[in-house]
């Protein structure tokens, strides 16, 4: 699904965090968006979802698809712009926009099972029956390389990247047509954030979706994008090809973004030809 975000602000009372921002992502295509901490990478992201805190005030343009999920009023200046109906947006949420956070224990319900948590989505959405339901949702453990014993377990009893891994899974089980995965790989351990990023592209590529990849990391960016764009205190500062910034970053804030990145990588090669062995003794399931 294209998506597009025009002319965005973002404010919270008098104080503005994004300041007009303009971004485009085809259908099909995985974009980045790459900034510092507290650079409002995720208040674009719950822009994108209607999902801001009720204080917020928004203006610009957003689409999916053919539909208009943000819209300005058009005539008088500074108007804040208005959102798609509670319906129209729920339904986008729940079947056309799937959505993997940084941190999968936080997101995840302790109490519920792994089944009931990748199956929420289906039970909220579609009419299935319960075996319909166990099927595509032991389809889909596969599919993100998660053991069928899984099935029962809660979310404390699996490892970290495998907490991700049940992430990816809920967000993934609506066969979503755009995902949006803000630092999903963050509270990772380097090996396993390869081994998570590597599995999140290669479903996304295989749905044919599109993916607006957030982070603060050029190395996993360069993995998990083809093009992204660089913000810095709620400004767009530079876009391209992730291979031609990272090469030759122009900007101020993307050439601080690439070194801190070198200094990651290096270190994460040094350690490069274990993480390889250990991806395959675990098969995939880091
Ligand atoms: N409810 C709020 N009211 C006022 N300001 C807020 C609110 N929520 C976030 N902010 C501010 O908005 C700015 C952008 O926050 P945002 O969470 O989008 O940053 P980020 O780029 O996602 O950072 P990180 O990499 O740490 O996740 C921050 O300066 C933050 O303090
Ligand atoms: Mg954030």
């Amino acid at each position: 699904m294209a998506v597009s975000i025009s002319d965005l602000h973002v404010a919270f009372g008098a104080k503005e965090i994004v300041h007009g921002v303009d971004l485009t992502i085809g259908d099909g295509e995985r974009v980045g968006l790459i900034g510092p901490s507290g650079s409002g990478k995720s208040m674009i992201a719950k822009s994108l979802l209607g999902l801001l805190p009720r204080e917020a005030r928004l203006s610009g343009d957003i689409t999916m698809g053919d539909v208009a999920i943000l819209s300005s009023d058009g005539d008088a200046r500074g108007a804040t712009s208005a959102y798609a109906d509670e319906r129209t947006l729920a339904d986008l949420r729940g079947r056309y926009v799937g959505t993997v956070f940084q941190n999968p224990t936080r997101a995840l319900n302790p109490v519920m099972t792994v089944a009931q948590i990748v199956g929420l989505p289906l039970v909220l959405h579609y009419d299935l029956t319960l075996t319909e339901r166990v099927e595509r949702v032991k389809a889909m453990l596969d599919k993100v390389g998660l053991p069928q014993d899984a099935l029962l377990k809660r979310p404390h009893e699996l490892s970290g990247g495998q907490r991700q891994r049940v992430g990816i899974a809920a967000a993934l089980i609506t066969s979503p047509r755009f995902i949006i995965a803000d630092e999903p790989t963050t509270a990772l351990d380097s090996i396993t954030q390869r081994a998570i990023v590597d599995l999140l592209v290669s479903l996304v590529d295989d749905a044919g979706a599109s993916m607006l990849f957030i982070t603060h990391d050029f190395a996993v960016l360069s993995r998990a994008t083809m093009r992204c764009y660089v913000l810095d205190k709620g400004r767009i500062v530079e876009s391209g090809h992730t291979a031609d910034l990272l090469a030759a970053p122009q900007a101020g804030p993307t050439r601080e973004l690439v070194s801190s990145a070198r200094v990651l990588t290096l270190r994460a090669e040094r350690v490069g030809a274990d993480a390889d062995s250990i991806d395959s003794a675990e098969g995939g399931a880091a």
